[in-house]
């Protein structure tokens, strides 16, 4: 066993350091490093608050707030040792804020715990990978509106069980992701508004018998108002949470889009081509380019969701307030946000550079028997047949063009009519699939002239 000094912060009470264990299990300071200018902010709120109430003296405020400055510096410019002995950002900061600027800085502690300064540091850290995701989100609808402008008319084939069902356009399926990505970006900012309630001043459970003045800190870190009970305060990770939840729907989607590139991008597809910046080659297969952008971002789902599990067993269960399990918190966001932001950059990238092979789609939407829901509706409109027996009808005719080896509009007038003696020559205006999609007129149908508006609404938002 290594018998340690005492720790500086809290030893006191204590006969002799932490066993190199304890250190290990213990200390954060390896990964809440990446707190450190939303802590050296939060201490900066917290001391001039301190000062404009009395707490402390404006000369010992202002020593601080110098002291702090230096501190971020250091930190920022990579010259600062980081201790484990000193376990996390917080005790690390202001120990070196006392080497910088001596007993003043025993002075910021005043009124505050670790347990409301983590609770803040992580939120502040929170909300502004919250802003980044939307900003990722809107730099990534803007990439799919302008493919979706490109080829607003363009044919393709609509799946549904992955079995071609109906001609759509190129530009439908492009806003449908533009919809999606959407609303992930409304959950973050639905999420932020909760988010933004500040812990400080909840000190570590119970409030503070000092007059300080907690509108003041919530209002210079930017915060709509501070937390309404303390208690609640240091021991909510709600914001945590709701950032992963978010995070794993926009995951979700994401992996469905890459899983489209994926296909489409196969030999037996073509539907698309991405660029060589986003693809990868084979180290044997000298022909190969491989789709490994989309591969990725299809897999971040695993640990994005993973992390907003993990934090999710972290939380259950725990008594109020704050307990120590609840520094398990950061690492799992970390990654969570850093995987997110990824996959948002590199799906835009891929989006951007890609192309579309129009002939490649339109080919592909007129096979596969696309154009047989509008037959079948000609039957109800010109015929008055019920659908469910024009419905029938037009399956005999696939039938039997399929036993021919050939496509709708081959089928001769004749061979129409052995299916249902009404059926005219008119029936041919309605197989061709460009007649097809631009017949979809519905609001946010997939005709070209439904496209375009929704292109022009979006435009506005975006
Ligand atoms: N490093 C700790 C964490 O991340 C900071 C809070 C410590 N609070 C305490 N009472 N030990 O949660």
């Amino acid at each position: 066993m290594t018998e340690k000094t005492q720790n500086t912060m809290w030893g006191g009470r204590f006969a002799t350091g932490p066993d190199a264990i304890m250190e290990a299990i213990n200390a954060s300071i390896g990964f809440d490093r990446r707190l450190f200018s939303q802590d050296i902010a939060g201490s900066r709120a917290h001391a001039a608050m301190l000062a404009a109430q009395g707490i402390i003296s404006s000369s010992d405020a202002e020593a601080i707030r110098e002291g702090l400055l230096t501190v971020f510096s250091e930190i920022e410019s990579g010259d600062f040792a980081f201790s484990t002995g000193l376990e996390d950002i917080h005790m690390n900061v202001e120990a070196r804020l006392k080497e910088v600027i001596g007993d003043a800085a025993g002075r910021l502690h005043t009124a505050r715990s670790r347990n409301d300064q983590v609770a803040t540091d992580f939120r502040l850290w929170v909300r502004d990978q919250t802003d980044a995701a939307v900003s990722g989100l809107r730099a990534l609808q803007r990439a799919l509106l302008s493919q979706a402008e490109a080829g607003a008319d363009w044919i393709m084939p609509g799946f549904t069980h992955l079995q071609t069902a109906q001609p759509v356009t190129w530009g439908h399926h492009m806003l449908a992701y533009v919809e999606m990505f959407g609303r992930d970006a409304g959950r973050f900012g639905d999420a932020r508004v909760r988010m933004n309630e500040c812990p400080l001043g909840a000190a570590a459970l119970a409030g503070t018998s000092f007059p300080i003045d907690r509108h003041a800190t919530a209002a210079a870190l930017g915060f709509d108002r501070p937390s309404a009970n303390s208690l609640d305060a240091v021991s909510d990770r709600d914001f945590a949470l709701e950032f992963l939840a978010a995070a794993s729907i926009c995951a979700m989607h994401l992996s469905r889009l890459a899983e489209e590139l994926v296909i489409w991008s196969s030999a037996q597809f073509r539907f698309v081509t991405l660029s060589d910046r986003f693809s990868t080659g084979s180290s044997i297969m000298p022909q190969k380019k491989n789709p490994d952008a989309a591969e990725l971002i299809r897999a971040k789902i695993g640990r994005i969701m993973g992390a907003n599990v993990a934090l999710m067993m972290v939380m259950k269960g725990l008594a109020l307030t704050y307990s120590k399990d609840m520094q398990e918190d950061k690492e799992q966001v970390f990654d969570a946000a850093d995987s997110l932001m990824l996959a948002l950059a590199a799906m835009e990238g891929m989006v951007k550079d890609m192309t579309a092979n129009r002939a490649n789609l339109e080919k592909a939407a007129a096979s596969g028997f696309s154009t047989a829901t509008d037959l079948a509706d000609w039957l109800v409109r010109t015929l008055g047949l019920p659908f469910r027996d024009a419905h029938h009808v037009t399956g005999r005719l696939v039938a039997l063009a399929e036993a021919k080896g050939c496509d709708l509009p081959d089928l001769d007038l004749d061979e129409m009519k052995s299916a249902h003696s009404g059926i005219t020559q008119d029936v041919y205006g309605v197989l061709g699939v460009h007649n097809s999609v631009a017949s979809r007129q519905s609001f946010g149908g997939t005709a070209p002239d439904q496209v375009r508006a929704r292109i022009a609404d979006w435009k506005k938002r975006l």
